[in-house]
């Protein structure tokens, strides 16, 4: 027998269906909540909403647990890279060889991009955010590929489609940075892996080829791996509602790519770097960053902690932060920066302001450093996220289409004027 929620309206009395998913998460199914109350729920920033059901990925904030389906995010970022992840999140299985194999050579074929496609980075300014260009390109790639707006969520058009955005979302990025450098463009090799293809096209010039290092090519896959998809996050929501509405994926992408941009969301590890180098250049003790994040009248944050969802450790955080360490040591390389994040960091777990908030260090946090130590450039940090979270966009997008998501449209409650008589220009 289905269990029932009550809710008590004045004497009215009315029951809504109890659901629960694999893991037991409960939900109350409001589905006719207004039709047959007149009442909407009032849930600004959706922390009680749930928008879909979905079989992607599981997080359980309470007790840091992240999983892609059904797999333990830290046994998948010690056992496989970004292109074994991708494919596990967008077709629900780990790859055979042969599927894996094949899932390469479509991701090595859709690398270049149409040369029409590529005049029109000479059009941005060099001061342009490689997010900017991004999220730009990302919609005109389907000008030049009519027949990614007709695709559907299966088949070989789907197929074709995931590798062709996939693919070129890496070529896009690397030739958005060599363009803002002024640098001339380097085309893809198929012969590269996904991670060391990318790292060609940022950083190959035309006297010296890059050459490939096994600790940087690691460091960037674990990094694509812990940021492949996270489930209804903000950037992700925005996916799904940009698609709900039928737009093609690469539109619906490209708003995610926007969605990221911000500071709250994938500009974070950006943000986490330049607050640690402002940290290290001003001089002044950690307790004075800590007072201003403390201090409501003050918009400073402390980047890099708080999640909405986890209120324990973020499990990626305790991945990249052992793993930053490996990646230094093995590159023979320091960096002051690491040195003040962990002060920072034990200072907040002493702290009672963190400790009754479940301030506790986010994704962001140690992945900046992990980036740095790899040598990307700071304006690239959140473009590198856009790519890692391009498997968890398309699935989602993917699922909802399954699904029939129906368009998404919220409430509101009006606050504004009531009905007014009009008043002509010349007498107000
Ligand atoms: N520094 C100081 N105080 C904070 C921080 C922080 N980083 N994060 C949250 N708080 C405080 C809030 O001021 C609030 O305090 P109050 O209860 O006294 O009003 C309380 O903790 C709850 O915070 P909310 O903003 O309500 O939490 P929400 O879930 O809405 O926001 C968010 C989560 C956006 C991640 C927030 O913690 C934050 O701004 N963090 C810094 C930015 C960041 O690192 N973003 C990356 C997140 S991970 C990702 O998107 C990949």
């Amino acid at each position: 027998m289905t269990e029932k929620a009550t809710l008590l309206i004045g004497n009215e009395r009315y029951e809504f269906p109890l659901l629960s998913g694999s893991e037991n998460e409960k939900c109350i199914d409001i589905g006719n909540l207004r039709a047959t109350t007149g009442c909407i729920t009032m849930d600004p920033g959706y922390g009680n909403t749930g928008s879909c059901y979905s079989s992607i990925t599981y997080v359980d904030g309470k007790n840091g647990v992240l999983r892609y389906r059904g797999y333990p995010i830290e046994e998948l970022a010690e056992k496989i890279g970004f292109v074994e992840a991708a494919y596990l999140i967008l077709y629900g299985e780990l790859p055979t060889i042969s599927q894996l194999n094949d899932f390469r050579l479509a991701l090595a074929e859709h690398a270049p991009i149409h040369t029409n496609l590529e005049h029109h980075f000479s059009g941005f300014p060099k001061s342009a955010p490689p997010m900017a260009i991004l999220s730009a390109m990302l919609n005109l790639v389907s000008c030049f590929h009519p027949e990614v707006l007709d695709v559907h969520s299966e088949g070989p058009g789907f197929d074709r489609t995931v590798a062709l955005l996939l693919s070129k979302v890496r070529t896009i990025a690397a030739f958005s940075y060599r363009m803002a450098a002024g640098k001339p463009l380097n085309h893809p090799n198929p012969n590269l892996s996904y991670c060391n293809n990318f790292l060609h096209m940022m950083f190959s010039e035309p006297y010296q080829e890059y050459q490939p290092h096994e600790v940087i090519e690691k460091a960037l896959s674990l990094f694509l791996v812990l940021h492949a998809d996270h489930e209804q996050n903000c950037s992700t929501s925005t996916v799904r509602v940009v698609g709900s509405s039928r737009a093609n994926l690469f539109s619906s992408v490209s708003a995610g790519v926007c969605a990221l941009w911000g500071p709250l969301h994938g500009g974070a590890n950006t943000a986490v770097v330049k607050m640690l180098e402002d940290i290290r250049t001003s001089g002044k003790p950690l307790d004075h960053y800590l007072d201003r994040a403390k201090d409501r009248n003050d918009h400073f944050r402390l980047m890099g902690f708080g999640h909405r969802v986890y209120k324990n450790f973020d499990p990626r955080s305790l991945i990249l932060k052992k793993r930053v360490y490996d990646v230094l040591n093995q590159l023979q390389k320091d960096d002051p920066l690491l040195e003040i994040a962990l002060r920072l960091e034990e200072k907040t777990l002493k702290d009672d302001y963190f400790i009754c908030r479940n301030l506790y260090p986010n994704v962001d946090f140690y992945s900046g450093i992990l980036l740095r130590a790899i040598g990307i450039p700071l304006n690239m940090y959140n473009v590198l996220f856009a790519i890692g979270r391009m498997p968890g966009w398309i699935s989602n997008w993917r699922e909802l289409l399954e699904h029939k998501q129906r368009i998404s449209r919220p409430r509101q409650i009006y606050t504004g004027s009531t009905s007014r008589a009009f008043v002509p220009a010349e007498e107000r």
